[in-house]
């Protein structure tokens, strides 16, 4: 991915942004320089239930000898709560884990072990940096169904750089245009032109909203008027509730970077995805993923195309999407049910994720090592923002667990949240302020 996921809240709405970015000058040489060595501090154990342990350890680490890039690396919180949410007495509502029990795995197996039978001495070899001829194809037919009409010659893949991130309000109805005009106003102003927009149009992670689809050619007609380019991540699109699937940003322009993921409709174990875009960046993505990592996996590209050649992998996506369906009703459910008054959130139409935004003086940060000890897990705003923003936000996840654990879970959260109003009422607990973004670059508050 060309970005991190970081993102922060803007000024007067609670859904989380989507994102500019520009990059910061490479540092190449930084491996030359002769800096002072920082002492290296003795090992510890980690403690698993210490989310800030990699943060800590990644600090700690003698930064003179790494590329300036790598100080971006930080630990994602998420990542690191996948490690307590594991427990099996936890409910685990805080990742976006596909559920593949709902996938036919012993004929998956069936199939894995014909593939390394019959071709394995190309499965199991390296293959070109651009993937599989026979996947490339495959995906471009996957794309068809949001409306982009694609060749393969225009697949490829791209490695991590570090950019700076501003961000652009969405409200119910996604990223919000007039947010979008004034955040590339107030940047124009700066003497500053993004380089791209990174936006999630469908079904939104974390925030659980999609682009209306009025809006799409208006945000795509706005960044083309400040020369902007548009990458469009889409790893959720064909998940939609109601069937319906929704035309890609990349279906009204052929100069917008489409990134699409197997994760969410197969398996997110192969790591196999895929990013279509414009000639002028195409050779250049090409040359920067074969330094990155010569070549993707030919054996797992090659299980994802025998999948979408022997499987009816349109009929296994409904069988996912009506196993999420199930999932949100529940979820929303045992909202409405548990959560005390002053807690809102949104009804996702597809997707993963609903995005809770809870009582004012609740952090839902500080509170999470509380609701894990009350063996419930969610990921806490501020892991989706830059700067500790979202510290009133949370995301629940669906997909994973089922409905029953589901309400057992938001049952635990509730309980978790009533316990914290307790005690601020007891207390007289003063209301954090919230941190808001001020200054030139904040985006407005988008409220449609
Ligand atoms: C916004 C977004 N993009 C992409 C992905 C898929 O990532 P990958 O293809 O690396 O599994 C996810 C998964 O969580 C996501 O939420």
């Amino acid at each position: 991915m060309c970005c991190d996921r970081a993102s922060r809240l803007a000024e007067g709405q609670d859904v989380p942004p989507s994102r500019l970015h520009s990059d910061g000058p490479l540092a190449p040489l930084d491996l030359l320089k002769g800096r002072p060595q920082v002492p290296v501090p003795p090992p510890t154990v980690p403690d698993p239930y210490d989310i800030s342990t990699a943060a800590a350890a990644a600090a700690a680490a003698p930064t003179g000898r790494f590329a300036r890039r790598t100080a971006g690396m930080t630990a994602s919180e998420i990542r690191a709560l996948f490690a307590v949410a594991s427990r099996p007495e936890v409910v685990s509502l805080a990742g976006g884990m596909p559920n593949l029990a709902a996938l036919p795995l012993d004929t998956l197996a069936a199939e894995v072990g014909q593939l390394v039978a019959s071709e394995g001495q190309t499965a199991l070899q390296y293959g070109s940096a651009q993937g599989t001829p026979a996947l490339r194809e495959q995906i471009c037919e996957v794309m068809r169904l949001e409306g982009i009409p694609a060749s393969a010659g225009a697949l490829g893949s791209c490695p991590a750089y570090r950019a700076r991130v501003v961000h652009v309000a969405m409200g119910a109805r996604g990223l919000g245009p007039q947010s979008l005009r004034n955040a590339l106003e107030s940047l124009a102003r700066q003497g500053i032109t993004p380089k791209f927009l990174y936006t999630i149009p469908n079904f939104h992670n974390p925030a659980g909203v999609t682009l209306a689809v009025e809006r799409r050619t208006e945000i795509l007609e706005i960044c083309v008027s400040h020369g902007v380019a548009v990458v469009e991540d889409n790893p959720y699109g064909l998940l939609g509730f109601s069937g319906t699937v929704y035309p890609a940003l990349r279906s009204f322009d052929r100069d917008v970077v489409y990134l699409g993921s197997f994760s969410k409709t197969f398996a997110s174990g192969l790591r196999v995805g895929w990013a279509l875009v414009p000639p002028a960046v195409r050779d250049r993505m090409v040359l920067a993923a074969e330094s990155a990592t010569l070549c993707p996996p030919t054996f797992n590209q090659m299980i994802v195309s025998r999948y979408l050649q022997t499987q009816d992998w349109r009929s296994q996506v409904k069988t996912f999407t009506a196993a999420y369906r199930e999932r949100r009703d529940a979820m929303l459910a045992a909202l409405e049910t548990h959560l005390p008054p002053g807690c809102s959130w949104n009804v996702p139409d597809g997707g993963f994720y609903v995005w809770l935004t809870v009582p004012e003086g609740v952090d839902t940060k500080a509170m999470l090592p509380r609701a894990v000890t009350a063996r419930v897990a969610y990921a806490s705003g501020t892991g989706f923002y830059a700067d500790g923003f979202g510290s009133r936000q949370l995301r629940l996840s669906y997909c994973y667990p089922t409905p029953e654990r589901i309400e057992e879970g938001v049952r635990r959260l509730a309980g978790v949240l009533g316990a914290e109003l307790d005690v601020m009422r007891t207390f007289g607990v003063p209301a954090r302020t919230p941190r808001l973004r001020s200054g030139p670059d904040a985006p407005s508050p988008d409220t449609a």
